[in-house]
């Protein structure tokens, strides 16, 4: 390879910049406002039973706000189902961008007769505006007569009215409150690098769907697929009214509405619309160990030594970019982590059950001779400037490449990667992936930074430790400024919903807010052209979603037939198809330990993404003792659990310090005894679409005291979680619904009065939780180091009576690691007041040695029974009210028994 022609100069930049043409879409005319905008008429409507159609003409002189009015629109509208509507207003030349169907495929229309359907569509022509109904209350769910439809080439608004203090849940990724505030806010969506998390920004991921929840009249959701940038304002009119506005910098408007009316139906309707989340290996479940500057592979395997030593389970340990060479993907540093010795760290884990993780980047380093770059250069995969060569910025290992995972080539090329750098017989047998900094996350700020030197060559790698706060651009003074100069796109795109032509792909007049500067800004240039002719400007919120999608394949191709374990930092609608996501570089403070609970709460109930969760106990700064002992318990209730820190900050691995080991001993045992429940829930969620973690309104939906709720949450359906949440106290103040609860800890009664309890004198090694009544909840009788030797261990079922004397519960078994499972058990488990009946399906008999052994019932809320009343097997325990029943059942064939 002749490296001299990949490189490009800054003479290079600044001709390209001075020869481009000046944009098209520029033209605003003078002084006018969106208030000039005249909107669109309606003509040519046609109806079917289940869909209607219309052209939408501009109804006025063109007002060109930010960019020309795009003059003809269409408009579709489908009813794909009783629950979900389908209204799309997109140009009638079919040029604007539309979200790729590899990307994000679209649901399937069952063209539901428009009589059958929920909800109710009306248009009106002049000027065009629509309005969604739910027809059984005739509430009005979406309106848009309040403001002008505008469609530009990079501004379309769109405007809904909303009722008065309204709750609206979602609009991720946010570290604002769960419910969102109403007045002055708006949420950015532009995916992007964002140490700290800071509140009112965008953070790594795009998911542009809300709930709106009504309490008795109902919570519908609304998506809009749109890809672009965006800004989404909630705010008042000067008349006071409340609105909720789309302000898109590109792309059609398409929206699925879905109809609810329960807002755990909600959720079933969006998994319906963008996908069901992957289900993950039964291992994902365990806690995971993970910190940026683990520095060499004796570090790596001291860790899980020092765990077994201090008796906390490790299930899965994990190595961040200190294991590479120069931090280039694919490589293992010879001297801190030669190949051999990382083959022998992963084979005595996986000895002892243990699981090992690493961590790839997108950006591939720029250098000759290093293959992995020359062989993706060599098939195609990196997107390229103006003059056929690659387009650079900076990463971890310095001046990188960038994949295009569009691009034909791009899946095999990584995919040989990963299969080859991971190989079982060769290279390092890894369990699970974790993709990073793919917003694309770019350490130079803007299109003047130029990533090589005036000689053509790149930055030296990065294998320094960085700062704690902030991030230097490898290679360049800290004050480095960009000048403005400026590459344009090469070409223009054309073809159907490639892009209109013409457009600055590089600053879009309507400022979406991002809060890193404008679009280019530390990220994969915005006029870069994908391989199917679409542009970055377009899909730039798309990039880690597919980045870790195409990861997911290769791990598949990999290992054939295993469930694929990738997580990733960026995401969009859609992503938990195939990925888990942690929430990025939070820090070791108590308000991000809180944060972790509201965001986990929108990921999993109102993203469909169920396996999430945060660096526990801070990734930024250094935790401390006792806010670490109070996260390890906080994170053994959320369904993704690592501890994970930064390289500058001080250990903070569980057997640091004496509150942390007895908290996290604590709160390990007790996760691992509800894996099964847990994971029966996950297996529900990747099925039917209910959620695993339930805001507190999802299951009382009628109760305002609810709906603000965001420091406690249902683990599954049945454990209400009501962690300590004031900084370094030992008291909580939490919210108990009018509804039978039991205390976990002590299976004492606890009834809520729908009313605040505060309890005192909580310990560093405690947290409230609390067991819904009607609830059953499968257990394992002991905990263990590993999963796997958990799985060995035989049941319990915990029965929580409501007030009638009755329970349900479920359990789903499989065999943990295989996407296509054969032999499953699915049970439903009822209780009526003494009676237990256990039924389903039973097709898992435990041939790698797991136990199908049930040992125990244990019924709650027995204070007072009649002693005579009770079986030979069953004991009462007068102190906590809790009967249990002794015997051995095996899980193979219907029963039923009696206490
Ligand atoms: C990014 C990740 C963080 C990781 C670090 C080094 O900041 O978000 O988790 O430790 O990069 O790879």
């Amino acid at each position: 390879m002749r490296i001299q022609q990949l490189v490009l100069g800054p003479v290079a930049f600044a001709s390209l910049a001075i020869a481009a043409p000046a944009p098209l879409g520029l033209v605003v005319r003078d002084g006018a406002t969106v208030d000039d905008c005249p909107g669109y008429e309606a003509s040519n409507v046609k109806k079917t039973d289940s869909s209607l159609t219309a052209d939408l003409t501009l109804a006025g002189d063109a007002c060109n706000v930010y960019t020309d009015d795009v003059k003809d629109l269409k408009l579709l509208v489908e009813f794909q189902s009783k629950h979900r509507l389908h209204v799309k207003i997109f140009d009638a030349d079919e040029q604007v961008y539309q979200v790729q169907e590899e990307l994000v495929p679209r649901p399937e229309n069952g063209e539901t007769p428009s009589g059958d359907a929920d909800l109710a569509f009306d248009l009106v022509e002049k000027p065009f505006s629509f309005k969604v109904t739910r027809k059984e209350n005739d509430e009005v769910l979406f309106d848009t007569s309040g403001a002008q439809l505008i469609f530009e080439a990079q501004y379309v608004r769109l405007r809904t009215s909303l009722p008065k203090d309204p709750n609206i849940y979602g609009l991720g990724e946010h570290s604002d409150p769960f419910r969102l505030p109403n007045v002055n806010y708006h949420r950015t969506m532009w995916n992007s690098e964002s140490p700290f998390l800071p509140t009112n920004a965008n953070l790594y991921g795009s998911h542009p769907v809300y709930f709106d929840h009504r309490g008795d009249k109902g919570t519908h959701g609304v998506f809009l697929l749109n890809a672009n940038g965006m800004k989404i304002d909630l705010n008042l009119t000067d008349s006071g009214d409340q609105y909720l506005q789309y302000n898109t910098i590109g792309g059609v408007l398409d929206f699925y509405f879905l109809a609810g009316k329960q807002p755990a139906e909600v959720s079933k309707q969006y998994a319906d619309t963008v996908g069901y989340s992957a289900m993950f290996p039964y291992w994902t479940f365990g806690f995971h160990q993970c910190k940026y500057g683990y520095w060499d592979v004796n570090m790596v395997a001291e860790v899980v030594g020092n765990y077994s030593t201090a008796g906390i389970p490790l299930e899965v340990m994990w190595t961040d970019i200190d294991y590479m060479d120069l931090r280039q993907d694919f490589t293992t540093d010879p001297e801190r982590f030669p190949l051999g010795k990382m083959r022998e760290l992963v084979s005595t884990l996986h000895s002892r059950g243990q699981r090992y993780v690493l961590i790839l980047d997108p950006g591939v380093h720029f250098k000759e001779g290093y293959a992995p770059y020359e062989k993706g250069h060599e098939m195609g995969v990196f997107y390229k400037d103006a003059d056929g060569s690659d387009n650079f910025g900076v990463q971890w290992p310095g001046t990188v490449a960038w994949p295009d995972w569009l691009a034909p080539n791009t899946s095999e090329w990584w995919a040989d990667q990963i299969a080859t750098t991971f190989s079982a017989d060769e290279g390092i047998d890894l369990d699970g992936i974790w993709v990073d900094m793919n917003e694309a996350s770019n350490f130079c700020q803007n299109q003047a930074c130029n990533p090589l030197d005036d000689q053509g060559n790149p930055p030296a790698p990065g294998n320094a430790p960085r700062p704690n706060t902030g991030r230097p651009i490898p290679g360049f003074p800290a004050d480095f400024q960009p000048s403005g100069s400026k590459l344009r796109a090469r070409q223009d795109s054309d073809g159907k919903h490639k892009g209109l032509p013409g457009r600055d792909l590089f600053v879009s007049k309507y400022d979406p807010v991002n809060h890193r500067g404008g679009l280019p800004d530390y990220t994969l240039w915005t006029n870069n052209t994908n391989a199917d002719g679409t542009k970055v400007y377009d899909t730039h919120n798309l990039y880690g979603h597919a980045m870790s999608h195409v990861t997911y394949d290769a791990m598949l191709a990999r290992r054939p037939g295993l469930r694929p374990m990738v997580l990733t930092r960026s995401t969009f609608a859609g992503n938990g198809r195939k990925s888990t996501h942690w929430f990025g570089d939070n820090e070791s403070s108590w308000e991000h330990y809180r944060l972790s609970i509201r965001q986990m709460l929108a990921w999993v109930s109102m993203h469909q993404m169920p396996m999430v969760g945060s660096d526990v106990c801070g990734f930024n700064g250094n935790a401390d003792e006792l806010m670490c002992a109070r996260w390890a318990l906080l994170g053994a209730f959320q369904p993704f659990y690592r501890n994970h820190a930064e390289i500058s900050a001080i250990h903070q691995e569980f057997y640091q310090w004496p509150l942390t080991i007895e908290a996290g001993k604590k709160a390990i045992d007790t996760r691992y005894k509800l894996i099964d429940y847990a994971y029966t829930a996950l297996y529900y969620q990747t099925t039917e679409g209910t959620p695993m973690i339930n805001p507190l309104f999802f299951l009382y939906p009628e109760d305002e005291n609810t709906f603000g709720i965001q420091h406690q949450w249902f683990y599954g359906d049945a454990l209400l979680i009501s962690p300590v949440t004031t900084d370094y106290s030992d008291s909580v103040t939490f919210y108990l619904p009018e509804d039978i609860f039991y205390d976990y800890w002590t299976g004492e009664r606890e009834d809520g009065k729908g009313a605040n309890v505060t309890r005192n004198g909580v310990s560093w090694t405690d947290i409230p939780v609390h067991i819904r009544g009607g609830t059953i909840i499968p257990q394992r009788a002991n905990s263990t180091n590993t999963t796997a030797e958990l799985r060995k261990q035989d049941f319990v079922f915990l029965v929580a009576p409501d007030a009638d004397g009755k329970a349900k519960g479920r359990l789903y078994i499989d065999e943990g690691e295989m996407i296509e499972q054969t032999d499953v058990t699915e049970l439903d488990i009822t209780y009526d007041n003494g009676e237990i009946t256990v039924g389903g399906t039973w097709g898992y008999k435990g041939l790698k040695g797991e136990s199908i052994t049930l040992k125990s019932f244990k019924i709650l809320g027995q204070n007072g029974i009649a002693m005579g009343s009770l079986g030979e097997n069953s004991k009462l325990d007068e102190d906590s009210g809790a009967v249990t029943v002794e015997g051995t059942w095996s899980l193979d064939g219907d029963f039923s028994t009696h206490i």
